[in-house]
């Protein structure tokens, strides 16, 4: 499936925003600009490392709905040493350089000077929209043999440093933050780190409403993340978890005071929500989710994207997972996967998919 019959894949008759949803007032909204880049609607993809790669970015693109799309976190210090030796791009930089914008690249790190480093390329050099720095990420790697993502959390000065710098070397173009709120529940402190991230220059923030402790246990808290908004001067707030429909986003509007929203793993399984968050954002009525068959030419069409890049066999192997992702919530999710999970070459793959995905338009 080609993007034409992508984007045609929301345009079916729609429903009212009460059949899918609740009818909800839509809230009156401020226009989110981070730093010059106007991000319309503001709905923004989520940075996932391991999903939102390329093919993922550009079937959210074709689809809509989404006003700032975001890579996986790129590991600075792994740019560099790539750099030094003369090899290649790191794999998260796939499609980076040519696509659409806007468009953020995220990274980590904890050092000033290599995150600096490296957020200079992607503004100068691959002339990204948005550089994001990851302050949330809980993963043992990450956290504790490198201390960053949210260790760095504990020390919102260290945190100020850090953006400063790479605020210096990315100039003209908007740094940004995402945090969550804190370490753990006993050390709540998104407050204290927001107004350290506003101090150093960063162009907005973003807070997932959980501690580095939780995980994804529980759930978000929206009444925290709303809570940072009076302690921010001037920059955007954007507010991000457990957002899995059109009617929880506008929800998120109506009640908390935030800029805009960020949605991350319910668009694994649905990418098209983002521009059903949007349409109920604008008052208009929310397209149905697409039919078996529709959606089997969105796992086609993101099986071709996918194995372009990488090949038949190693392609086959990263697809099991998205389309485990899209499975989720239909009927007969749990054969399926244990199916596609075993699938070897596009030919399995594909008569798995065409068994569980029938062609029959009717089938919904
Ligand atoms: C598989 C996976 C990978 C993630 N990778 C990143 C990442 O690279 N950078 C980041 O800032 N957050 C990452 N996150 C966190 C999400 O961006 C988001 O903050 C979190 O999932 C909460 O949003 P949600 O409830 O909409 O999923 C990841 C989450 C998942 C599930």
């Amino acid at each position: 499936m080609g993007p034409l019959a992508a984007t045609r894949l929301l345009r079916r008759p729609v429903t009212s925003l009460a059949c899918d949803d609740d009818s909800l007032a839509v809230p009156q909204l401020r226009p989110l600009w981070i730093g010059s880049v106007r991000v319309d609607p503001p709905i923004l993809q989520a940075p996932m490392a391991g999903y939102t790669n390329f093919a993922y970015r550009q079937i959210v693109r074709e689809l809509g709905g989404a006003g700032l799309l975001a890579t996986e976190m790129v590991n600075a210090k792994g740019f560099v040493w790539l750099a030094e030796h003369e090899a290649e791009q790191p794999d998260r930089l796939w499609g980076v350089a040519e696509e659409p914008r806007p468009l953020a690249v995220q990274m980590w790190d904890n050092d000033p000077e290599t995150l600096a480093k490296v957020g200079w390329r992607l503004a100068h050099e691959y002339k990204v929209s948005v550089v994001d720095i990851n302050f949330g990420c809980p993963v043992r790697d990450v956290v504790q043999k490198a201390h960053s993502g949210s260790y760095l959390l504990r020390e919102p000065e260290r945190m100020g440093r850090i953006i400063e710098k790479v605020v210096a070397a990315c100039a003209p173009t908007p740094v940004t933050a995402k945090i969550r709120l804190g370490c753990a529940w006993d050390n709540v402190n998104a407050i204290d780190v927001a107004q350290a991230v506003e101090g150093a220059g960063a162009a907005a923030l973003t807070v997932h409403g959980r501690t580095a402790a939780d995980m994804f246990r529980g759930s978000a808290d929206w009444e925290r993340i709303a809570a940072v908004k009076p302690f921010l001067k001037t920059i955007p707030l954007i507010g991000n978890g457990d957002l899995d429909s059109a009617k929880k986003v506008v929800e998120a509007f109506r009640r908390y005071d935030v800029d805009g929203v960020m949605i991350a793993r319910a668009a694994l399984a649905r990418p098209w929500l983002f521009q059903q968050a949007a349409a109920a954002l604008r008052g208009e009525p929310v397209s149905p989710s697409p039919t078996l068959a529709e959606e089997r030419e969105l796992l086609l069409h993101h099986f071709q994207l996918i194995c372009q890049r990488f090949g038949d066999a190693k392609g086959t192997l990263l697809m099991r997972k998205y389309a485990c992702c899209y499975a989720q919530g239909r009927a007969g999710a749990r054969e399926f996967r244990s199916r596609i999970v075993r699938s070897q070459s596009p030919a399995e793959y594909l008569a798995i998919v065409a068994d569980h995905f029938p062609r029959d338009a009717s089938s919904v």
